[in-house]
């Protein structure tokens, strides 16, 4: 089992020591909104502080808010006894594999794609099945590769929006992966964490499609409250004693203060709706500047805050180049190493789920420092 280090994070803590050191930094290197939980989300929680045992406890009234989101969002009916709620997306990852296979098991994924997919599967002693998603399916699974899959994986993971690159899948696409799936026998995880960040149109969920796939979110991106850990898995009825006897034994749960919150911000939409103003903005920013500094080759950004950009003109390692370009300039971004063990090397990106003022400071410094290397 080879569980790789998240490189993202050994860029973080150069730019923190930096900051220590008195450095300006801009922090594009994760997906993490700097806009904090919202505001009602923190009044609820100081309102409970004082008053609450915060005791272990399974927020009823944020399982049924969280199945009224399914009904008005996606039209599908999911009842509050499926929702398991998890410190975030992570512990459901862990929850939704270990409920649903067996070590041994065959996982197929998308390359690009989330750091942890392959290795909380490796960790889990399962095989971590890379699908190679290039530009020309816009690094997305296609119904066509998981059809010619062999032998058919046991399991399938599905995230659009998708980390690193933003990228959505169609509903089309996404009825025929669910089909294919469906015909194959292959059981589906559908991460659907970036929810709600689409400067595209409405983002589909696989539950329109497929009712048994296992269906995960979280609140640290679009709510905004990455660090209140909190998120759910939407388990099919017919594995839910299994998940709830691992959820039991693993997990318990996510901590009271962050159900009580997280109530408050789903119904936050007016202030999170303007995260995403912002977002959009700092988005076309960035595609309108890139180009200048010579990324032409990006990934299509549906969704998310992220965009992937082929740097392969420029360097062969991603992980050496975003080094240099932090250390010379303050801006902190993530190589496509962590995303990408076989082609990453030539791809880097950034996080635009900073502020507006930010993104501008960031693109006046990596101008010139861009501009020195194209020219090289
Ligand atoms: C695609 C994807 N899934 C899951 C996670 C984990 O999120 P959480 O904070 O909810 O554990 C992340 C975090 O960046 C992510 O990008």
């Amino acid at each position: 089992m080879t569980v790789q280090p998240f490189r993202a994070i050994a860029i973080s803590r150069l730019a923190h020591a930096m900051k220590a050191e008195g450095r300006s930094v801009i922090h594009m290197e994760f997906g993490q909104p700097s806009t904090g939980a919202p505001k009602a989300a923190i009044a609820a929680a100081h309102q409970v502080l004082d008053a609450d045992a915060m005791g272990y406890w399974e927020s009823a009234p944020l399982k049924a808010r969280i199945c009224r989101h399914y009904a008005e969002t996606y039209g599908v009916t999911v009842e509050p006894g499926q929702i398991t709620l998890t410190c975030g997306a992570s512990p459901a990852l862990v929850l939704a594999l270990s409920t649903r296979f067996r070590p041994g098991d065959r996982i197929a994924m998308a390359r690009p794609g989330y750091v942890a997919y392959r290795n909380t599967v490796r960790a889990l002693h399962m095989e971590a099945v890379e699908i190679d998603c290039g530009a020309e399916v816009r690094f997305q699974l296609t119904a066509e590769a998981v059809a010619a899959l062999e032998p058919a994986p046991a399991g399938l993971i599905v995230a659009s929006p998708a980390n690193p690159t933003g990228t959505i899948i169609a509903a089309d696409e996404l009825k025929a992966i669910a089909e294919v799936c469906r015909a194959r026998g292959i059981a589906v995880i559908s991460d659907e964490i970036y929810h709600g960040l689409s400067y595209v149109g409405p983002t589909p969920s696989m539950l329109e499609f497929e009712p048994d796939a296992f269906v995960i979110n979280s609140f640290s991106k679009y709510w905004s409250m990455a660090g209140w850990r909190l998120g759910w898995l939407a388990v099919p009825p017919e594995h839910l004693d299994t998940a709830r006897a691992l959820v039991g034994n693993l997990f318990l749960t996510p901590p009271s203060l962050s159900q009580h919150a997280g109530l408050a911000a789903m119904d936050s939409e007016a202030v999170l709706e303007g995260h995403i103003e912002t977002y959009a903005r700092n988005r076309l920013l960035l595609l309108d500047a890139l180009p200048r500094l010579g990324l032409r080759s990006i990934a299509p950004p549906d969704g998310a805050f992220y965009i992937y950009a082929d740097i392969g003109h420029l360097t062969d390692d991603s992980l050496t180049f975003c080094e240099a370009l932090l250390r010379d300039t303050g801006v902190a971004t993530a190589p496509g190493v962590d995303f990408d063990p076989v082609h990453g090397h030539r791809f880097m990106r950034f996080s635009f789920a900073v502020s507006t003022p930010e993104v501008e400071d960031a693109l006046r410094r990596m101008g010139p420092w861009f501009a020195a290397r194209v020219s090289a």
